[in-house]
């Protein structure tokens, strides 16, 4: 295992913080799974949390679930709490990495990113709250470079597949690709599915504090970023989208704060052209999106006072009418569903001038994956952890806060992914020789 040099004096090469929660406990397993066979299995890791407890029964979960009971007593507990930052401080000088799995991030982040910056850990997490992803970029990113140590968050569901899914087709696009739409659909099996509490919290509170994400943009003072070739098409709140044969919306997650960032990034660092980027998510047929209307006129509703958003807090399933639970989705349920998010470009081909004219070139491809927040999102933590580790060289020169696309660009994690059930594939090309 190669690690990142300036830190490998350290005990473990990675920490799972927050090993306890609904889906710490996944990263747990697939970390388990990850250095049980192959060339990871040098891998130093240990667990961590404020509550030993829970700790050793996460562990005692995974050492049954995989049949490999040596895990009791080789793994490493490790007791941090957000709110004791000289605990963060001794577990940060433990780690090379830092795998934060304790959300909301907009409550617990901040407090952790700093102990990473300040003790030389490096840290991914699994954040889809563009406002704390970009705070942090805002506040740690010169203290991160000065120190040598990479922040890179929005490192599962949200937003790894949008984020190197442009980056896969603007690979694969022969020409220059200037703008995607991508649409998002999930799949569930007889027993339904669901996400867990956590993240409908994040949705609450993202959504009641819209304006102050708003304000700390205007803080980066950036300047608009070129926009090459035709215009995106702009589309409506709610569409029929013949592509996906269901109404779509636009899609309200990170995705395109994150996807925005990176072509921000590679457009100033390596002087790529920018890739203009829409994200929607399909919702299904003419019921569904009645549903979908009732239950997001409460939300707005309600959201924008304290007592709406206790009550929303308090009654997940019957607000979000299903969506989200305290309980998390079941096994089955996990088992049962799957998504796939399919990507249109459009570009210039090989000797057109894409500051002349209409796009001549066209590309779809997609990304397709097992249930996306408890299955699909541990895999990818956990492979772009271990990217980080085994390949140094292709990552970004300096230290820094960085999305997906940024950190990544250059390394194998797609193929990495795509080894691990998210698979990637291009389905047509039009226009190009
Ligand atoms: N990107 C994606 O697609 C994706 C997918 C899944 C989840 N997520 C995000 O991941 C985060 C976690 O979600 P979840 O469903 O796993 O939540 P969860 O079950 O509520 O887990 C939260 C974890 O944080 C820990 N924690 C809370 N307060 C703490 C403190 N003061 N000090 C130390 N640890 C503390 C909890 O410890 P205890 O067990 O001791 O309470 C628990 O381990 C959320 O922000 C969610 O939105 C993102």
């Amino acid at each position: 295992m190669a690690t990142v040099t300036t830190s490998s004096s350290r005990p473990y090469h990675v920490i799972i913080f927050g090993a306890s929660g609904f889906t710490g406990q996944f990263v747990v397993e697939e970390v388990a799974r990850t250095t049980g066979e192959g060339p990871e299995s040098n891998l130093k890791w240990a667990v961590a949390g404020r509550s030993r407890k829970k700790l050793e029964s996460v562990l005692d979960h995974v050492a049954n679930t995989l049949e490999t009971p040596e895990l009791r007593c080789a793994v490493e507990v490790i007791v941090a709490d957000v709110g004791h930052p000289e605990s963060l401080a001794i577990m940060c000088k433990q780690a090379v990495i830092v795998l934060n799995c304790v959300g909301p991030y907009r409550f617990y982040g901040e407090p952790v990113v700093k102990a990473c910056v300040e003790n030389g850990a490096h840290y991914i997490d699994i954040c889809g709250e563009p406002q704390f992803l970009e705070a942090v970029q805002l506040v740690f990113d010169k203290k991160a470079r000065e120190n040598g140590v990479y922040v890179i968050g929005s490192c599962g569901f949200d937003s790894i597949p949008a984020d190197m899914g442009i980056l896969y087709t603007r690979e694969k696009f022969k020409g220059t690709l200037t703008a995607v739409e991508s649409f998002l659909t999930v799949s569930t099996g007889p027993e339904g599915g669901c996400g867990h509490d956590a993240t409908w919290q994040s949705a609450i509170y993202g959504f009641a504090d819209a304006a102050r994400l708003r304000s700390l943009r205007k803080q980066f003072k950036h300047k608009p970023l070129p926009e090459l070739g035709a215009k995106i098409k702009r589309r409506g709140a709610l569409f029929f989208c013949a592509e996906i044969d269901q109404y779509a919306v636009p899609f309200m997650g990170s995705d395109p704060s994150v996807v925005r960032r990176t072509q921000r990034y590679l457009c100033e660092e390596d002087q790529q052209c920018p890739v203009q980027y829409c994200a929607y998510a399909g919702v299904g047929g003419v019921c569904s999106v009645l549903k979908l209307l009732f239950s997001g006129f409460f939300f707005w509703l309600l959201v924008k006072c304290s007592l709406g958003r206790s009550l929303l807090t308090k009654f997940p399933a019957f607000f979000s009418l299903g969506l989200f639970s305290k309980a998390g989705p079941t096994q089955k349920q996990m088992e049962g569903t799957s998504f796939r998010m399919t990507f249109y470009g459009e570009g210039y081909t090989k000797g057109h001038d894409p500051s002349q004219g209409m796009p001549d070139g066209r590309i779809t491809t997609e990304i397709r994956g097992a249930e996306p927040g408890y299955v699909v999102t541990p895999v990818v933590m956990v492979q772009a952890a271990m990217t980080f580790l085994n390949e140094p060289q292709s990552l970004p020169e300096r230290g820094g806060v960085f999305t997906p696309g940024a950190a990544f660009g250059r390394t194998s994690l797609i193929r990495r992914l795509h080894r691990h059930g998210l698979k990637f594939t291009v389905t047509s090309q039009q226009g190009a020789s």
